[in-house]
């Protein structure tokens, strides 16, 4: 059996759902209250157990690198001001993972970015972790991506993250023909990505998490070129789930979709009524304001 260590988080995106504010940050450095999407997605591998990360970049995303970097003059004025819990939050990126780039050398999505990660996964299983996704998991429940991890590691078939939808999110995700091999765990028999509502096959749709081996490179490589747009990560997946290689795992957690703007503002408003300092305040203050529109 093969434990999964590694995880790549593909971020060269171009983030047009949240312009105009994407022409110079980029959607991975938006913030969820007080922490950028990425930050929580690299929290949650690290909490998983997988501490070497790739990132794949694209233009226009250098500050995605620096902010895994130290901030000498920040920290410095932080020390002289003795403001030890900010000089906390400045430092924490610093130590958390072994964190990698590589940029991804044209937009031509997620299946060519995963292609990137050959060299730095080499023949172990790895997981990919999309950016736009969050789970949010209680303090006594396995983060995400590793209760995709366990399962992977007692199967050695590639996993990946399934969620029930309503319809009206059908034609946004993957979406799967799947049989049930008990209460979480299913095997996949077909996955189209974005289909019509008509076209749908379950109600069940593939989020982005995933656990893979190198196994998804050949499918990858196999899947024909189109000649319009890119290929698509899915019809890699689907070439392993005809071969009966792809099980989905219904994971435990709340998901936001950080990629729309209602969803996203969801999330913000969720983990500022989480969170210890504000919680209460901005509680009171939704209340007030759903009192004064009835
Ligand atoms: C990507 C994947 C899709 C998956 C979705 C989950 O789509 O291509 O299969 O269901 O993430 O969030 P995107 O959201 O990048 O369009």
């Amino acid at each position: 059996m093969k434990k999964v260590k590694k995880a790549i988080i593909p971020a060269a995106g171009f983030g047009t759902r949240f312009l105009p504010v994407t022409k110079s940050v980029c959607k991975e450095m938006l913030p969820i209250v007080d922490k950028p999407t990425l930050q929580y997605i690299v929290e949650e591998a690290v909490a998983s157990g997988l501490k070497e990360i790739l990132i794949i970049t694209g233009r226009n995303k250098k500050i995605i690198e620096d902010f895994f970097d130290y901030t000498p003059e920040l920290d410095s004025l932080l020390e002289e001001k003795e403001q030890e819990d900010l000089l906390k939050l400045s430092r924490e990126m610093e130590n958390l993972a072994d964190v990698y780039f590589i940029r991804q050398k044209h937009p031509t999505g997620f299946a060519d970015a995963v292609m990137y990660a050959k060299p730095f996964t080499g023949d172990e299983p790895f997981a990919i972790l999309l950016g736009d996704d969050i789970i949010y998991t209680e303090q006594n429940c396995k983060p995400g991506i590793r209760q995709l991890a366990d399962s992977y590691e007692l199967t050695s078939k590639t996993t990946v993250a399934v969620m029930n939808v309503s319809d009206d999110y059908i034609p946004k995700y993957a979406n799967i023909k799947a049989h049930e091999l008990d209460e979480r765990l299913c095997a996949i028999e077909k996955i189209v990505e974005k289909p019509k509502l008509s076209e749908k096959f379950s109600n069940d749709a593939v989020i982005g998490r995933y656990v893979v081996d190198k196994s998804i490179y050949g499918a990858i490589e196999k899947v024909p070129v189109p000649k319009k747009g890119e290929k698509y990560f899915t019809d890699a997946l689907g070439l392993l789930a005809k071969e009966g290689m792809l099980n989905g795992y219904k994971f435990e957690g709340v998901r936001y979709d950080a990629g729309n703007k209602l969803d996203y503002l969801k999330a913000n408003v969720e983990f500022a009524l989480r969170d210890k300092e504000l919680g209460a305040d901005f509680w009171e203050y939704l209340k007030k304001l759903t009192e004064q529109s009835r």
